[in-house]
């Protein structure tokens, strides 16, 4: 499955819900997270996070290994976006922190 990781929290860009087959991303007011029973594992929305937010499981690192239980606790909670909404204020500055823009 696919996971949302640390940098979204800051950004929020939505871009990658505009790319999913199958709306799986769901969100809270910081940031988005998969259902991993809904993702299809396609991959569009790795390329379209401009924060290299989101990772297939096995590319995950030690430390980002939580993120896939965070993700599949928090998903089905959460209502589902399926549309581009506008960023959190702190996204243009986090993504010049990470060196992305
Ligand atoms: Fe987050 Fe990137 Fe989507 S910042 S909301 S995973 S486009």
């Amino acid at each position: 499955t696919h996971v949302v990781t640390e940098n979204c929290q800051a950004c929020r860009f939505t871009d990658c819900v505009t790319v999913c087959p199958v709306a799986c991303f769901h969100g809270d007011d910081e940031r988005l997270y998969i259902d991993p029973e809904v993702c299809v594992d396609c991959s569009a929305c790795i390329s379209a996070c401009p924060v290299g937010a989101i990772k297939e499981e096995f590319d995950l690192s030690d430390d980002e290994e939580r993120w896939i239980e965070i993700n599949a606790s928090r998903a089905p909670d959460l209502p589902v976006i399926r549309s581009k909404q506008s960023p959190l204020p702190t996204a243009e500055a986090r993504r010049s922190e990470l060196g992305l823009n």
